[in-house]
This record gives C-alpha cells, structure tokens and sequence, in this order.
C-alpha cells in the first residue's frame, strides 16, 4: 500500500499536522511549494481573495507522481472558507492521476464546506476527512485525532 501525502503551509500548521500524518502512514510527502509570494499583510489579503474566486497559481515542480500512489491524502489551510489556491492547482493538474484520496484541513475559527470543496474538485469521496483547529496544532491536541490515519495502514496493508 503506497500512500502520498501532499500539502501546501502558508504559515506552518498544515506542514506540522501533514508531517506527523505522513510519520503514521509511512507516506512519502510532499510540500506544494506556490511560485507567488504570499508572505505579509498583503500577501494574506491576495490569498483569501483568490481562494474565495477558486483561482488557481503556477506551484513548482512536483517530487512524486500521484499516479505512483494507492491514496493521496491532500491537506491545506481554509482560506476564505475554501481551500488554498496552491491546492486547488495541485488537484486541478492532478485529478486524474488519483486513485483513493484522505483530506485533512487546518482552520482558525471554522472548516466551514471545506470537504464538499475538496471533493467536488477532486470528483472523489474520500475515504478520511478530518480538520485541526489551530489551537488544537499548538497545544499539541491534535496528535489525539491522528488515529484515524492510522487505520489506512492496518486496513489496507
Ligand atoms: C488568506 C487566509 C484566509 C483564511 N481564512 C480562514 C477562514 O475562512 N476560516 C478559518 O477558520 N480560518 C481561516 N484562515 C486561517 C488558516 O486557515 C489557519 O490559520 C491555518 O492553520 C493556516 O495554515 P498554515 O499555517 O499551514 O498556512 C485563513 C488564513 C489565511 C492566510
């Protein structure tokens, strides 16, 4: 059973939860890195506008293959009740190459449709989905909503 986790981290909070998924699957991971800048103020103000749009960005290069994978689980931050832009671009340029997927999200105040979005772009029920609060991530609570992930292994080995 080969697993992918891919994520894209604005600020560091998906990339700590996508991390310790992908120690508990024994994924390989990778980052979706976004060409555009979207650090500051401003770069925060660009991103929930885009995100709220649905538009996408140019992300680099790709390290692993999607069509290489039994599951891909896709994480991304909430950005104006949707997924991120760079994710969104991933899953565009990638859907097709999908076999099963798993979602987490990271949210401050609420994950909002977050799922129906990454399902409807993905065109696939997933077979996990779970979102982390961000002061979940930060106390160290989230580890606690990890399990879940571990069933992927012992369900499909
Ligand atoms: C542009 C932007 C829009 C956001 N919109 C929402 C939102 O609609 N709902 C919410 O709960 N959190 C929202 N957040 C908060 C992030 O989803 C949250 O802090 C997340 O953990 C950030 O993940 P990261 O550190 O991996 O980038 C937004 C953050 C940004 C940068």
């Amino acid at each position: 059973m080969k697993i992918l986790t891919a994520y894209y981290s604005r600020t560091g909070n998906t990339r700590v939860v996508a991390q310790k998924i992908a120690e508990i699957t024994k994924s390989d991971i990778e980052e979706i890195k976004d060409t555009k800048n979207r650090s500051g103020f401003f770069g925060f103000l660009v991103s929930g506008y885009e995100a709220a749009r649905k538009k996408t960005t140019k992300i680099a290069e790709l390290k692993y293959d999607p069509l290489n994978y039994d599951i891909v689980i896709i994480g991304t931050p909430i950005w104006a009740g949707k997924m991120s832009v760079p994710i969104r671009t991933y899953i565009l340029n990638n859907k097709d190459k999908f076999n099963k997927v798993a979602f987490f999200c990271t949210f401050s105040f609420s994950p909002s449709n977050i799922f129906k979005d990454l399902e409807e772009a993905c065109n696939k029920k997933p077979i996990i989905k779970e979102a982390f609060r961000d002061s979940e991530i930060k106390s160290g609570k989230y580890i606690e909503k990890l399990n879940i992930f571990r069933t992927l292994i012992s369900n499909n080995s």
